[in-house]
């Protein structure tokens, strides 16, 4: 059902994916949204080019995207939820990590993502019910049974500074636990890492729909596990993510649970 829309969502991903690359070494007009938080041209730029392509196949689809807003739609209308440019940071400092992340979600939930990796040319994909490719390979989980065997990712509260204390707990525990931790600067793409294997766990506080949309069916469509701290399924919007292989997501979300704020802000 949703094959069309994957189809118009990678083809924009890879259009914006080439964009960033042109740009990467360009002169950027940088904007402080707030604290450690910037918008470039290049992000505005990336964002009207994808709202035109998906637009011209699906006027009738809503929009929920980072540099432009706009309200979700919680009844059945599907709309795009896009980070035009995930890893603004990156690509401020030219640090080559950055992806452009496109999900189409109906109601609270991802029912197709596309994202796009313009520096390794790697697309991960998934449609509901269908599983998740990199490069059109299906791709799974890791099979990790213990968090002591497990490479974990996370995001920094580079944003939520007064949570800093909680997050070093947290973030101790966690190193004492497992084999490491890696922090990208790219949301996307550490679920995408989590969907094929090259991490077994993930936990952030304050991600955001654009942030989450397309990784999210990813790992799930990879036999992933994704909540919030408190369990729920409220990891589109409730801007706390615990995700997981599965196997692990009990371990992990213990020590995440009894160390981090539960709830958005605190
Ligand atoms: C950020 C990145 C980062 C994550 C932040 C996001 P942006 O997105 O995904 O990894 O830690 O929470 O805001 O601002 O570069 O699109
Ligand atoms: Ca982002
Ligand atoms: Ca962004």
């Amino acid at each position: 059902m949703y094959l069309r829309a994957l189809k118009t969502a990678v083809e924009a991903a890879q259009k914006a994916g080439s964009f960033l690359i042109e740009k990467v070494s360009t002169e950027v007009t940088i904007e402080t949204k707030a604290l450690n938080d910037f918008v470039t041209n290049v992000d505005k730029e990336s964002e009207s080019l994808i709202i035109s392509l998906l637009q011209e196949d699906f006027p009738e689809f809503g929009i929920l995207a980072e540099e432009q807003g706009a309200k979700p739609h919680f009844d059945k209308t599907p709309y795009w939820v896009i980070d035009p440019l995930d890893g603004t940071t990156n690509f401020i400092h030219r640090f080559p990590i950055f992806a452009v992340s496109i999900g189409l979600c109906v109601g609270k939930q991802p029912v197709l993502g596309a994202v796009y990796d313009p520096n390794r040319k790697e697309l991960f994909t998934a449609i509901q019910g269908e599983g998740a490719f990199l490069n059109g390979q299906r791709i799974n989980v890791s099979t990790a049974h213990l968090l002591q065997h497990s490479l974990i990712g996370t995001g920094f509260p580079f944003r939520n500074i007064a949570i800093i204390d909680q997050y070093q707990k947290c973030f101790a525990e966690i190193l004492k636990r497992t084999h490491g931790i890696r922090r990208a600067g790219v949301a996307s793409l550490d679920l995408c890492y989590l969907a094929c294997g090259r991490l077994d766990g993930f936990w952030e506080h304050g991600l955001q729909p654009w942030d989450a949309a397309a990784g999210t069916i990813i790992i799930q469509e990879a036999g992933g596990k994704v909540t919030d701290f408190l369990n729920r399924d409220e990891f589109l919007f409730g801007r706390t993510m615990t995700a997981s292989n599965g196997i692990i997501h009990e371990e992990l979300q213990k020590i995440v649970s009894s160390t981090m704020p539960l709830q958005y802000p605190y």
